[in-house]
């Protein structure tokens, strides 16, 4: 049995605990959550709780972590964690900035800690297959994908005004897909959005990209979509054409809570189909300057 433990159960945190009941080679040995409004939520989990790492490292062996902290802290706990050795998979985009996502690759190679990052649509069996149609040449040549994700409701104000910004908090998944579905890699060209002032974060933007192999891309992203998230992703071959619907709100998150499953037993086996460092980076260095488009 692998003893995972959880750093960070907000949001994202306790849909991990949540899915993690249903992968029994995992036993989550504790989780790490500083804020005790939050710890009150996590009883209904019935898990050891422990407010930092330290005690946690105290009270149990850990043979891998699962961090889910808010996107600033990422390199500061990636930074603690790899003192201890064993393997990490850290939520998206890993870091604040191409700078901070470097530093974590760093990280990950002065220790030899194997830094995993979730972008989870990789584990998506729909999309893998229609990754093989396209690697094998079987819609033609790619003339264009255009990839939405579009969520019910906009998160917490505070979450917004540290998040980086929409392309980095959400549009990283696009790139990260754009560059997984077709093997090219992505060449900004533009990016228009409108801004919620409250927040200084876009309630939605589109960002236009070039792909290495000559196609276009179109990554379009909202923070409104009332009832329920869309992810879909639609792409136009000279021989075929795809429409794949991943998150749909009449099925809530069913998708992308078994992709969630499917990562953490890559990561617990080596993550041999999960994203690097190395993806990471690549992905931020384009929704970065897809942002720098909307400044
Ligand atoms: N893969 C996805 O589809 C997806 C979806 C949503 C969020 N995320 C990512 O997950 C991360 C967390 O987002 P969220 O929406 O859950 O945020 P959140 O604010 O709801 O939860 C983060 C939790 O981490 C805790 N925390 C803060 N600092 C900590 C520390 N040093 N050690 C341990 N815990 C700490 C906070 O108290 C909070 O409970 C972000 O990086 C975000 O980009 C990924």
């Amino acid at each position: 049995m692998f003893r995972l433990a959880v750093v960070g159960a907000g949001r994202m945190g306790q849909l991990h605990l949540t899915v993690l009941r249903e992968v029994a080679e995992i036993e989550v040995v504790g989780v790490v959550e500083p804020a005790w409004q939050v710890r009150q939520q996590l009883e209904r989990f019935g898990l050891p709780v422990f407010a930092d790492v330290p005690a946690l490292v105290a009270s149990t062996p850990v043979d891998g972590w699962l961090v889910a902290v808010p996107t600033p802290a990422h390199l500061q706990v990636v930074m603690e964690l790899s003192y201890f050795g064993a393997p990490i998979l850290c939520e998206k985009p890993a870091g604040l900035s191409v700078g901070e996502a470097l530093q974590i690759g760093r990280v990950a190679s002065s220790t030899g800690v194997r830094v995993q990052v979730a972008y989870w649509r990789r584990f998506v069996p729909s999309l893998k297959l229609l990754r093989a149609r396209i690697l094998a040449g079987e819609l033609g040549t790619v003339q264009s994908i255009i990839c939405q994700q579009w969520d019910e409701a906009p998160p917490s104000q505070a979450f917004r005004r540290s998040s980086g910004g929409i392309f980095i908090d959400m549009g990283v998944h696009e790139v990260d897909q754009l560059r997984w579905l077709t093997g090219s890699e992505l060449d900004p060209v533009a990016a228009v959005g409108r801004i919620d002032p409250a927040s200084g974060d876009q309630d939605s933007a589109h960002g236009l990209v070039e792909l290495s192999s000559g196609a276009s891309g179109v990554i379009s992203l909202g923070r409104f979509f009332p009832g329920g998230d869309l992810v879909a992703v639609e792409v136009f071959g000279s021989r075929g054409h795809e429409r794949l619907v991943l998150v749909d709100p009449q099925q809530a998150d069913v998708a992308q809570r078994l992709a969630l499953q499917e990562q953490l037993r890559d990561f617990i086996a080596g993550g041999s189909a999960g994203a690097t460092m190395s993806d990471a980076v690549a992905a931020f260095r384009v929704a970065e300057a897809l942002q720098a488009e909307l400044a």
